[in-house]
């Protein structure tokens, strides 16, 4: 049976990354990232972007071998659609006085505009972060409105607009456990 005919998958009209690959996507970031971070006298700390990056975020800090602090951001840019709004909004914060100490390690889900990481990279270097450097599962580069260079990305994806593995649609898809393309009929409804 194709997993598609799946009645909680059916709304997608093709798998982009499996599971498998996105394991193998995951032990390979979790490599590059040891590979940064392992002389740094600083604490480690993956600052999870809920909640997209929810799914990844957990697969990845369980495979980087290095002692590690994990907190947690809530910053939305997109609403119910899937476009862009331009700004972001920081509705939960990081709360803490160390940041000079701290290699922070953001741990997005996708890159598209590139407003919401240059906006969250800029605020969090402003706060005197030791350093502040990103990972994106996926990557979305012929869509960026403004500069901006993900420092560990997973996959470079075309346009278009995909769920699963955290990343949603109007709330749903979260728990799909691969990464699909959502059927155009389903936004735009
Ligand atoms: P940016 O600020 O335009 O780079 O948008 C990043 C945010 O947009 C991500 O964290 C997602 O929440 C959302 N987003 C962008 N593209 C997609 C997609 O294809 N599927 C689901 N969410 C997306
Ligand atoms: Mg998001």
């Amino acid at each position: 049976m194709n997993i598609l005919d799946n009645p909680l998958y059916c709304d997608c009209k093709k798998v982009l990354l499996t599971k498998e690959e996105l394991e193998a996507i995951v032990d390979r970031l979790a490599a590059e990232i040891e590979e940064t971070y392992r002389n740094s006298t600083k604490q480690l700390v993956a600052v999870i972007i809920l909640k997209g990056s929810m799914p990844f975020s957990s697969d990845l800090i369980r495979k980087i071998k290095l002692p590690l602090q994990v907190d947690v951001m809530k910053v939305s840019s997109y609403g119910a659609g899937t476009k862009s709004s331009g700004e972001i909004k920081v509705s939960l914060d990081l709360n803490r006085e160390d940041l000079p100490d701290c290699d922070l390690l953001i741990i997005e889900d996708i890159v598209d505009s590139g407003r919401t990481l240059n906006r969250l990279t800029q605020l969090l270097r402003n706060r005197n972060a030791h350093s502040v450097r990103t990972v994106t599962l996926l990557d979305k580069p012929s869509r960026r409105e403004v500069a901006f260079v993900p420092d560990f990305c997973g996959a470079t994806i075309p346009d278009e607009f995909v769920v699963g593995y955290g990343l949603d649609y109007a709330e749903l898809y979260r728990n799909l456990p691969f990464v699909g393309v959502l059927k155009e009929e389903v936004y735009s409804k």
